[in-house]
């Protein structure tokens, strides 16, 4: 595996804050319903198509696999941090969990019906995403979703942005550049989600959530 210095970074921040993170986070999605929705009309789609498991790649401590699991999907976590990994199968035992890079995933060419990156690319330096989303494009069985989650900057015209982020310094995308490089990668946009930020987000940021498909 090819080690990035902004992936050994990433992975030793959230070694540091898991615990914390997954405090935080362990219920979220019980005030989000616009996040359950999106997530279960991708868990339709997927259960909709031939092929079998879905990964939640930079799953952190495995709250929304298990929400996946739930709706029924084989779904597994794979995260580059080892303390978030073993926090997710201490509360998720029945499911598999994997330490693991999304820029080289140890799965096979076409074996997924579904990926899910939850905020999990939101560390990755611009110039190394086009790569990650070729990863993705090649671990998606022909008919595949993705469900792809981040932050959109301000200024649409602005392709990306750095923020300083809580855990690790991040970034945020145009929704239509970020779309326009799933194209490249081969992914073709099936629906996106924007969220304006309520008053009380600490980061007045629109989150979206974007669901593609390889063709
Ligand atoms: C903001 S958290 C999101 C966690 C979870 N998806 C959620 O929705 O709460 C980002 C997670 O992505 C993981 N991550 C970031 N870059 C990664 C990479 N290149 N490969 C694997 N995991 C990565 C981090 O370790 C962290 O657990």
């Amino acid at each position: 595996m090819v080690e990035h210095d902004a992936l050994s970074a990433t992975r030793a921040a959230y070694d540091t804050a898991a615990a914390t993170y997954a405090e935080l986070f362990r219920d979220s999605l019980r005030d989000r319903p616009l996040d359950r929705a999106i997530l279960g009309a991708f868990a339709e789609v997927v259960a909709a198509g031939e092929a079998g498991e879905v990964a939640d790649l930079g799953c952190g401590p495995g709250h929304v696999t298990a929400y996946l699991a739930d709706l029924g999907l084989a779904a597994f976590g794979v995260d580059a941090s080892p303390a978030m990994i073993e926090l997710a199968r201490q509360a998720h035992p029945d499911l598999r969990f994997e330490v693991g890079s999304m820029a080289a995933l140890d799965i096979a060419d076409g074996e997924l019906g579904g990926v899910l990156s939850r905020w999990s690319i939101i560390h990755t330096p611009p110039r190394e995403l086009p790569a990650i989303l070729r990863e993705f494009h090649r671990v998606l069985a022909p008919g595949g979703h993705l469900l792809i989650g981040f932050s959109a900057t301000e200024d649409p015209s602005l392709p990306t942005q750095v923020f300083d982020h809580a855990v690790a310094p991040a970034y945020r995308w145009s929704p239509d550049h970020l779309a326009g490089l799933l194209r490249k990668a081969g992914l073709t946009e099936v629906a996106r989600m924007v969220c304006e930020p309520q008053p009380t987000d600490r980061r007045q940021f629109q989150e979206v959530q974007l669901l593609a498909r390889r063709a």
